[in-house]
């Protein structure tokens, strides 16, 4: 078991990039923690419906889900618990909309009448929150940065969800429908999660080859055209908003629930409007992490894009330009323009973010295959190659989605199927394993200097 734990602080500080675990506290007592907070996360069910953290933030999918993962999970999956326990049948999801566009019933604005206030929103990943959650106003976690409710800390955000995702009834009696996490839980439960995917931003711009990412990346970041850097400092959830500063992980309305024709909408079931931060809300809702965003869609807190093109259009559009970022951003343009962006630029752009969701994979798969070497029991083995071998398969689907970088294509199939030989082989998973790690790096020598 201890062994066991130690290896995955290895995974996490390796997967979390080596400079943040010299600065993290004693390894000893860390490591421990997030190796409680990686098991509660997973299977802890805190004596509700079934469900835990894992059921709608899973590893092997992003630590989210969407329709193509959830038709992969069987009937009696805890996620479906409305369709086959009568006591959540009415009110607590809309198994329609779960698995047509992957929405989540949340009663953000209270559990008093849950038949007309309820909103249906996406799962958010949960990678790079180290990054993602910080602003002066305090902690912002959620779309809406609400939190869920409580003070908007990760702690008090796994408490909501709790209560809001794992009772056996609709009265949520804690000590009865479910129990509610204990102190050193929530330590746990925070330690793991700030352990996932990127602990520090990028530093834009990166050394790109590919001809149209690169022009992409140039767009992304000019002020004058695409502006999406005031917004995502350097790809991540942080703005700098014109006259205003460095704002953290700031909140904006930038019109995502005046999209007209949205998919969720258009079945005719009822769907409320989204007010979102604070009850009543302001409208506004934070802003996400671009680094993680190609390979987890669908986009905006409803879901409402299925494609990373169409995200980046959608700020071409009235829905944007008329909404009170877009207006804000407009009055901040010398010419009055909010964002204009053509084809071959929303293009563009969407391959620039394609592109760096790729490094970042590659980044993750490269340390899980390192760690793999490093592991003695065949079992955290087999593990780590099967989150790499997702990994890569997402890197081959974001590239080859976009049309991209058909040579990194060719070593990053490759580097799966070595890594696949690697699972299944017993004497030789070594040498695949050192091969598809040298795979991965040719690949993404192709993508950047
Ligand atoms: C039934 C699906 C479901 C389960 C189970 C679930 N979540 Fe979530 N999670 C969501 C949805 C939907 C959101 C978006 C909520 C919002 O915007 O208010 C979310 C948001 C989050 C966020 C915010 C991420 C961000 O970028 O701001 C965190 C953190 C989180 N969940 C952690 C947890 C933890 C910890 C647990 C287990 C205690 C858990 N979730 C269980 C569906 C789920
Ligand atoms: C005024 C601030 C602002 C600007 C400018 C901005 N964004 Fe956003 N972005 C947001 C907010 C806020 C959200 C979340 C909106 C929601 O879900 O309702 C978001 C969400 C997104 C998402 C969805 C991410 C996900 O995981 O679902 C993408 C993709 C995105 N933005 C790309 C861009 C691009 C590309 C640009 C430049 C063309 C840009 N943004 C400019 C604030 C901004």
């Amino acid at each position: 078991m201890r062994a066991r734990e130690l290896m995955w602080i290895a995974v996490l500080c390796a997967v979390a990039g080596l400079s943040a675990c010299k600065t993290a506290p004693p390894p000893d007592r860390q490591s421990q923690l997030v190796a409680k907070g990686q098991d509660l996360f997973f299977n802890e069910t805190f004596g509700g419906n079934g469900r835990t953290c894992g059921t709608c933030h899973p590893a092997e999918n992003n630590f989210t889900i969407d329709p193509a993962f959830i038709a992969t999970l069987p009937k009696d999956n805890p996620l479906f618990v409305a369709e086959f326990n009568p006591a959540l049948k009415e009110n607590f999801e809309n198994p329609a909309l779960m698995r047509e566009f992957g929405l989540i019933q949340e009663n953000l604005d209270g559990f008093d009448d849950l038949k007309n206030k309820f909103v249906m929103r996406g799962v958010p990943h949960t990678l790079g929150l180290r990054t993602s959650v910080q602003s002066p106003g305090g902690p912002r976690t959620g779309w809406s940065g609400d939190g869920a409710p409580g003070d908007g800390s990760l702690r008090s955000f796994a408490t909501g969800a709790v209560i809001q995702h794992f009772t056996k009834t609709l009265n949520r009696v804690p000590g009865v429908d479910f129990r509610l996490p204990t102190e050193e839980e929530l330590d746990a439960l925070e330690a793991f999660q700030l352990s996932l995917g990127r602990q520090q931003d990028l530093a834009l711009p990166l050394p790109l080859k590919g001809t149209v990412p690169k022009r992409g990346q140039e767009i992304f970041l000019d002020n004058k055209l695409g502006k999406c850097n005031i917004c995502h400092v350097n790809a991540g959830a942080t703005a700098n908003f014109p006259g205003r500063g460095p704002l953290g992980n700031a909140n904006f309305n930038t019109g995502v629930e005046d999209l007209p024709d949205q998919p969720a909408r258009l079945t005719g079931k009822r769907v409320p409007r989204d007010d979102g931060f604070r009850t009543p809300g302001d409208g506004t809702f934070n802003v996400p992490p671009l680094v993680e965003a190609a390979d987890s869609g669908p986009f905006f807190h409803n879901n409402a894009i299925e494609t990373i093109e169409g995200a980046v259009a959608f700020y071409d559009g009235e829905s944007f330009n008329k909404s009170p970022a877009g207006q804000a951003l407009a009055k901040a343009d010398p010419e009055g323009a909010g964002i204009e962006l053509d084809g071959t630029q929303i293009v563009a752009i969407a391959a620039f973010l394609r592109v760096i969701n790729v490094l970042e994979n590659i980044r993750q798969s490269v340390v899980l295959l390192e760690t793999s070497l490093a592991v003695s029991s065949s079992a955290e083995r087999r593990r780590l190659l099967e989150r790499a071998v997702h990994e890569t398969d997402d890197s081959i689907r974001v590239l080859s989605g976009g049309g991209l970088h058909a040579d990194a294509v060719a070593h990053l199939q490759e580097a799966r199927r070595l890594a696949d030989k690697a699972v299944r082989s017993v004497f030789f998973g070594r040498k695949y394993t050192e091969k598809a790690i040298r795979d991965q790096k040719r690949a993404r020598a192709f993508l950047v200097d």
